[in-house]
């Protein structure tokens, strides 16, 4: 199993998100961490819409006023616990979840198995 470290839990704030590019087997994937409500989550940094990265400047992933994902290219919205469409474009298709997990306060990366 393939293990990267992202970067410590205290480098992303309590309510914001990250984004990080990791190798992987079939090549770079760019993915984001979001931090929310004491939980960790990841996904794939590419909207369902038409596939664009979501965050309009580095590490900008959220509506401040909600703490939704929103995509910066046509508004899509995604809820941080499960990367569920809330509205917009995405019409129904959510974002790709990506394992990651808390180890003495660092985040990683796990790599699938093949
Ligand atoms: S590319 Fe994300 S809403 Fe269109």
């Amino acid at each position: 199993m393939i293990r990267i470290p992202l970067c410590r839990l205290d480098e992303i704030p309590q309510v914001g998100a990250r984004g990080f590019t990791v190798p992987t087997a079939s090549g770079p994937l760019d993915l984001f961490v979001v931090r929310f409500d004491g939980l960790l989550r990841a996904y794939v940094n590419r909207c369902p819409h038409r596939g664009t990265p979501l965050d309009w400047e580095p590490d900008q992933f959220l509506d401040p006023d909600t703490g939704e994902i929103v995509c910066a290219t046509h508004g899509a919205r995604f809820q941080p616990a499960d990367g569920a469409c809330l509205g917009g474009p995405c019409r129904g298709r959510g974002l790709e979840p990506v394992a990651v997990e808390l180890e003495a306060g660092t985040i990683w990366y796990r790599e699938p198995p093949p």
